[in-house]
């Protein structure tokens, strides 16, 4: 039996119960596979649901703003990917009469879509012949095949996806893609990988080899970032505080913080209060948060200080959820009592 006609029956048996899987609406074929670019498949289902709730067609989210959207994409991380959709979805309401395009050629065109996202939306939508390389398809195949290919490369990408268009099932293109992206992600796994169940051992070269721990080859670590943040988080006696939206295209564009001191290493609260530029009355407590993004280590300390009365705008406290966070600053907020 051919590879894609086993893994396609592989997959009709195995391939898991997702809601995206129940349509082939390219607007909620769109929304699934924007949101699982970095996201783990079961936290995507929750905002695959809350996103659809709110935003259930292409009209409904042409006509939202930035604050609301990124309110929906909370906690999501890579707010970019929110913004970008924003943006399509004008393109598609001005330019293809809001509906949806399901043609690879389309959607490249469009605001946030790569190659990825287009290979998916139209294989799965259009039967088109369109292979995705995501990382599980990268990892599955760098391993059956032995490709010493670098991830980060342009012509890494261009070698997988040549491989795909040899492999893929040109009668079910969206089940083949899908089928590949589960079984990188269910037998075929980063660390804990079945080849005792796998189908195709006994054709995988890194099996063959006993080298399946060193796919998908990595060229060398990033190096990790440390930022040191510290928020000066300031309550005035009617319980209102100050709260600053983030400019600039670095991480969390758009959301929202407190009043930001970025230093080159761990400050203490003495440190910290010889940068304030308003009076405060009292230092209350200091929390430390550790968060990690992809290539930065964020060392964060909330300092919580009593302030008297403030001529700039302040919020309530209590209306702070109405505000975009990134994830670790509503922790805090989540904390206060
Ligand atoms: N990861 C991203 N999109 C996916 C899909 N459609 N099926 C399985 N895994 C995915």
């Amino acid at each position: 039996m051919k590879f894609s006609e086993k893994l396609i029956e592989w997959y009709r048996v195995n391939k898991r119960n997702l809601p995206w899987r129940l349509t082939k609406q390219p607007y909620k074929i769109w929304v699934s596979e924007i949101i699982l670019q970095q996201t783990r498949i079961e936290q995507g289902e929750k905002y695959y649901y809350a996103f659809l709730e709110k935003y259930p067609n292409i009209s409904e989210l042409a006509k939202t703003n930035d604050e609301e959207l990124l309110k929906v994409w909370e906690g999501l991380g890579y707010y970019s990917r929110a913004l970008n959709m924003l943006k399509a979805s004008r393109v598609v309401l001005n330019n293809y009469k809001g509906i949806f395009p399901s043609n690879y050629d389309d959607l490249i065109k469009l605001p946030g879509i790569g190659d990825y996202t287009a290979s998916a939306i139209s294989s799965i939508c259009n039967n088109e012949v369109q292979p995705v390389v995501d990382g599980n398809v990268f990892r599955f195949l760098s391993r059956m095949f032995k490709i010493d290919l670098p991830i980060d490369k342009l012509k890494t990408k261009t070698y997988f996806k040549k491989l795909g268009f040899k492999l893929i099932d040109v009668v079910n293109p969206g089940d083949f893609n899908q089928a590949m992206m589960d079984y990188g992600s269910m037998v075929c796994r980063p660390k804990k990988f079945q080849c005792h169940k796998c189908l195709f051992s006994s054709n995988c070269k890194a099996f063959n080899s006993n080298t399946v721990m060193l796919y998908p080859f990595k060229e060398k670590r990033i190096k990790i970032k440390h930022r040191f943040l510290n928020y000066i988080f300031i309550i005035t006696n009617d319980r209102k505080t100050l709260i600053k939206k983030r400019n600039g295209n670095g991480i969390w564009k758009n959301l929202y913080e407190f009043p930001l001191i970025e230093t080159k290493k761990e400050s203490s609260v003495n440190e910290i209060i010889k940068e304030l530029d308003f009076k405060y009355l009292k230092f209350i407590s200091e929390k430390k948060i550790k968060h990690k993004l992809t290539h930065q280590q964020l060392n964060i300390s909330f300092f919580t200080f009593k302030v008297s009365n403030f001529d700039d705008d302040l919020t309530d406290i209590k209306a702070l959820s109405n505000y975009p966070f990134p994830r670790p600053i509503n922790k805090f907020i989540s904390e206060l009592v």
